[in-house]
């Protein structure tokens, strides 16, 4: 398994090794757990050659404490990614790599996918995304590049990107990865006490129920029935429970045959913030 900290290193070493065999991205920010695992057992599975990122991107922090708390697990990591497969190859730049002395994003125009729920909530974020998504794709050019459906928004986001940038790759979404009580895997649930960790299954049973009604209620109202249970549930706070379509991310009007819907949720566990959503039908 090979560790690479350089662009320059990275080109080099792909190009002395790519000719016409596959290359896959998987494109994290380390603290890696099964949720990851899944992305890079798919990438690993569909492609000759995979790459796994590990870059903690200051840009799309808009929280400063978030990012100082995020993990650095880089041992831990190498050898989860190494029960995969011995032959990935690890790029792991330092901030300096990428940014040079400039680190900032650019403004994207997502046509409005930035605008609602992360977005709403977390000022610059998808900006901070776009800028390192598509440096990373400008430095890797993989065929293929994987991204968790936990991350549902983002992943509508980068396949906006892709189009508005033109990128000559394609998108791959992968299902969510959910703990024994159905909590969606994220780095963030390593700082849940073991007791609230368990509680926390809450979520995604509210999320199923939210399903379940999906059948025969409207949207605004599984909505105040999901604000309610949470009312009534003092381990949580909801930051925002949203019913939308899946393409363009608008709150539903009148659900239409055609079309897919998801239910989209933020939620405090202390001062832990854990996201997750649904499919609808
Ligand atoms: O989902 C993540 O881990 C990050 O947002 C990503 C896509 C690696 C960009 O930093």
């Amino acid at each position: 398994m090979l560790l690479i900290e350089t662009k320059n290193e990275l080109s080099s070493h792909l190009s002395s090794i790519l000719g016409n065999k596959l290359l896959g991205l998987v494109p994290t920010m380390g603290a890696l757990h099964e949720g990851h695992a899944s992305l890079i057992k798919k990438a690993v599975s569909e492609n000759d050659v995979v790459v796994v990122t590990i870059f903690v991107n200051p840009t799309q922090f808009d929280n400063k404490e978030d990012l100082k708390k995020y993990p650095k697990t880089l041992e831990a990591d190498q050898q989860l990614i190494h029960g995969v497969s011995r032959a990935i190859i690890i790029f792991a730049p330092s901030v300096e790599e990428i940014y040079r002395n400039d680190v900032q994003s650019k403004s994207y125009d997502f046509g409005g996918l930035e605008n609602v729920m992360e977005g709403a909530f977390r000022d610059e974020h998808f900006d901070g995304v776009g800028t390192i998504v598509s440096s990373l794709l400008k430095i890797v050019r993989p065929r293929r590049a994987y991204f968790g459906e936990k991350d549902f928004q983002q992943l509508q986001i980068i396949r906006k990107l892709v189009e508005i940038e033109n990128l000559d790759v394609t998108i791959v979404g992968c299902p969510i990865v959910r703990e024994a009580n159905g909590l969606a895997m994220s780095s963030r649930n390593e700082r849940l006490p073991k007791a609230l960790r368990q509680k926390a299954s809450f979520i995604y049973d509210t999320l199923l129920a939210a399903k379940e009604k999906f059948g025969t209620k409207s949207a605004n109202t599984i909505e105040d029935w999901v604000t309610k249970q949470f009312d009534k549930h003092p381990a949580f706070k909801l930051e925002y429970i949203s019913i939308t379509d899946v393409e363009r991310l608008l709150p539903v009007r009148k659900k239409q045959q055609n079309k897919k819907y998801r239910a989209f949720i933020a939620v405090y566990a202390n001062e832990v913030r854990l996201i997750d959503n649904i499919a609808l039908n």
